[in-house]
């Protein structure tokens, strides 16, 4: 069965794009088959993946307001092992205006996604755009699950009450969402402002886990201008290592069991497709 996992929160520069890459690289990385699709006009993910999108055929903004096109016309490859792309455009900012128009506008990624067989893929990673619109509510309504990225700052609070609102309306038109946990990203371990606002984080959400956090690397960012993942720029460093705990994580759905190991399980039989 493949799970669908949307990387999401409204707030911007909390590492949605660098953990959907990375997650995506690290799942790839044990076999398992992967496919991203990037839902902001932005384009991050897209470029960040090596895909030119002056040369695109199509894109997800075809995807979500043309009624001939379907998934499997256009999802390309990317230079990440075990992982495709279906990439975004900038035309996807018109979206929100003219999904106006368009019947059931907040359902139409849903749409899309059930129309196809996704079998190919062991998971689909959704990026999210920094915003609560049109696109991110099609994003909630199609996604089984969610991990929320979040710098450990003080005024990303604010932002997330507003999100757990926003899901708790969402959960009326898709109940089987899940919120896996939060991902602190960006965490730069000596801070006091940090491990504080984790700490009330636990507070504020009890039921919600916490992933393993990602540690600041300035250097993690070259990985973008080189347009490749970060386990495959620096594959020892403890940024890449970060990120295939938080794989393991999401492959489990969970914490390691206690003295476990923390490795990536494959959910895919046979041979892994990329080596
Ligand atoms: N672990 C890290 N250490 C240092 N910098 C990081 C780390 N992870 C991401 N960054 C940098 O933080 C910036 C924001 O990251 P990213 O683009 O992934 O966030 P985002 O949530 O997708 O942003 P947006 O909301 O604009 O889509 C980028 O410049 C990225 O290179
Ligand atoms: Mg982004």
């Amino acid at each position: 069965m493949t799970r669908i996992i949307a990387f999401f929160n409204q707030k911007g520069g909390t590492a949605k794009t660098t953990s959907t890459l990375n997650v995506g690289a690290a799942l790839g990385e044990a076999g398992s088959r992967v496919l991203t699709i990037d839902l902001d006009p932005q384009a991050s993910l897209t470029m960040a993946c090596g895909v030119d999108v002056a040369a695109l055929r199509g894109s997800v903004y075809d995807l979500l307001l043309e009624d001939d096109v379907a998934l499997p016309d256009i999802i390309v490859p990317t230079a990440i092992p075990g992982v495709d792309l279906v990439p975004s455009h900038p035309d996807l900012a018109a979206a929100e205006l003219e999904l106006l128009n368009v019947l059931e506008r907040e359902r139409q990624l849903d749409y899309r996604l059930k129309a196809v067989d996704l079998g190919a893929y062991d998971y689909v990673l959704i990026d999210s755009p920094p915003a609560l619109n049109v696109i991110s509510i099609n994003i909630l309504i199609a996604t089984g699950e969610l991990v929320v990225p979040i710098e450990p700052h003080p005024l990303s609070l604010m932002v997330l009450r507003r999100l757990f609102d926003t899901i708790a309306r969402i959960r009326r038109l898709n109940p089987r969402l899940e919120v896996l946990g939060f991902l602190p990203t960006k965490v730069h371990h000596s801070s006091r402002l940090a491990s504080d606002m984790l700490a009330t984080l636990a507070e504020e959400f009890p039921d919600v886990p916490l992933l393993p956090g990602v540690p600041l690397s300035v250097r993690s960012a070259e990985s973008v201008a080189e347009r490749v993942s970060i386990l495959q720029y620096m594959p020892r460093s403890s940024v890449a290592d970060a990120y295939r705990d938080v794989a393991a994580w999401v492959a489990r759905g969970g914490p390691p069991p206690p003295g476990g190991q923390a490795a990536v399980v494959s959910e895919s039989e046979g041979e892994p497709v990329h080596v």
